[in-house]
């Protein structure tokens, strides 16, 4: 039942709601619809209507798993020709989903954590090397660039024992450029009416599938060369090809392998860079909540040259700040979800099943009766654990939810706090006054252009 969720006033025969619409901003142009219709709305594109949610009590009604469960629609259906059916884009239903995930979970424990731990660190450290080279001869540091080679160093190094060499290189490697071309490639599907995608975007199409050979054949090198080598320490590489599944002895296929190497080298890195670069700015723009982030961390690492895993989780308030430019820019924006039967949402909204609708995280993450009405406002304070006791469940999702919730999430907090305590310890970051937040969207989100100055800072100083 449609009828009673508000839709844009103005709709064009055909087209759709695309008056104001920007084809390469269509999540901030959700965001201004979600400001104008409230917390559940639709819009239409060439005769498909789609239902977006981001009212909490909605919300967490949807992440009821009995009755609803993750939907793989638009984006990242758009992404299954690159990702098939590896963990981010499979089906429920499919039996490699349970099989991969329960072969790769231990990857991403406690243990498993730690012993990335050293080469997060080295990672690390080339970044900062970059950072006081570019420091020495005056320039300003490009922050979305290195963040992306930094994680995409960090998942290639720690999960596949691979080296891109990022930091040698003056431009991107040419994965990097293939990966965004895939993701802007399927964010653009969503604009153009289905049947006709194959000819308004003939040249981009083309393109898409160049790129997607490239994803191909790069993962296949890394593949081939651990079979030709010793093994990578039980890395996720070697699990993916050696292990077997505790109860049914399975194993991954090799076309299986190739689709979960991608969606780790992607979904590995690209979100976390993003995060990492709106901490940063706003970490720049705010030299009181940078002040604190570097006295914690002064005292937590004392005199230590390099910090150990457990002087990490130490970090509360840092995280915090990351956790604070999460909510205001959640860098996967959005995840969809579909009723596994017939329900309805809230006790309000009849919904057959089969039926889907996307969660606006970043609306959600500003809801004023959740936020209260400073919500648009950077304040990592609304971490602190009472805050975060007193608040309703379910209303900070980031990471997605339930079965089907992100599998590299502590791996992305560990790595991202890790960073920016090094960095704030290393430097003082001064922002470009002029800057204004622009968000390029490509499926995930990103501060465009963003450039911080630096000042070399001495420990404890
Ligand atoms: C799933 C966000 C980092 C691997 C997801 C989902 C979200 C998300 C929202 C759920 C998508 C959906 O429901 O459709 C993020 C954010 C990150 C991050 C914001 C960083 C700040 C990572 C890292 C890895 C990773 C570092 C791997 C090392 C995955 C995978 C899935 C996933 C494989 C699919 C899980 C499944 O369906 O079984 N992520 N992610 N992510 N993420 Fe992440």
């Amino acid at each position: 039942r449609l009828d009673r969720i508000p839709h844009p006033p103005r709709r064009l025969p055909f087209l759709g709601d695309v008056i104001g619409a920007d084809r390469r901003t269509p999540l901030q142009d959700s965001l201004r619809y979600a400001r104008q219709l409230g917390p559940i709305f639709r819009r239409k594109a060439f005769g498909k209507e789609f239902v977006f949610v981001w009212g909490a009590d909605l919300v967490a009604d949807m992440a009821d798993e009995s009755r609803f469960a993750k939907h793989v629609g638009l984006g990242i259906a758009n992404l299954r020709p690159v990702a098939g059916d590896g963990l981010f884009t499979a089906y429920n239903h499919e039996p490699n989903w349970q099989l991969a995930h329960d072969v790769l979970a231990p990857g991403f424990s406690r243990e498993a954590m730690a012993g990335y731990h050293p080469m997060m660190l080295a990672v690390a450290e080339r970044l900062t090397d970059h950072w006081d080279r570019e420091l020495a001869a005056g320039r300003s540091v490009d922050v979305p660039g290195d963040m992306t080679k930094l994680t995409l160093e960090t998942i290639a190094r720690t999960g596949f024992g691979h080296d891109f060499g990022s930091f040698e290189r003056d431009r991107p490697h040419p994965f990097v450029t293939s990966m965004v071309g895939t993701l802007s490639y399927a964010q653009r599907l969503n604009s153009v009416p289905g049947p006709l995608a194959p000819l308004l975007l003939r040249t981009a199409t083309r393109r898409n599938e160049a790129d997607i050979a490239y994803l191909n054949r790069t993962v296949d090198d890394m593949v081939r060369t651990r079979r030709t080598t010793n093994g990578g320490d039980g890395d996720l590489l070697d699990r993916m090809l050696e292990t077997t599944h505790p109860e049914t002895g399975e194993r991954l296929s090799a076309e299986n392998v190739r689709r979960q190497v991608i969606t780790f080298l992607v979904a590995g890195h690209e979100t976390t860079s993003g995060s990492l670069s709106f901490a940063l700015h706003y970490l720049a723009r705010h030299p009181d909540v940078a002040a604190r982030a570097r006295a914690e961390i002064d005292q937590i690492w004392g005199d230590a040259e390099v910090p150990g895993y457990e002087q990490i989780a130490k970090l509360r308030y840092v995280r915090r700040v990351l956790d604070e430019s999460l909510r205001l820019w959640p860098t996967a924006p959005a995840y969809a979800r579909e009723a596994t039967r017939d329900t309805e949402l809230a006790g309000v909204h009849p919904v057959r099943r089969g039926a889907w609708a996307l969660i606006l995280t970043p609306m959600l993450h500003r809801d004023p009766e959740v936020w209260g009405a400073d919500a648009e406002e950077f304040d990592p304070d609304r971490f602190d654990a009472k805050a975060v006791r007193s608040r309703a469940p379910h209303t900070f999702k980031p990471f997605g939810t339930g079965a089907r919730a992100c599998i590299g999430r502590q791996f992305a907090l560990h790595e991202a706090t890790l960073v920016l305590g090094l960095l704030l310890r290393r430097y003082e970051l001064r922002p470009d006054p002029a800057y204004r937040l622009r968000v390029a969207e490509r499926l995930t989100l990103m501060p465009e252009g963003l450039r911080l100055h630096l000042d070399r800072r001495t420990p404890s100083g």
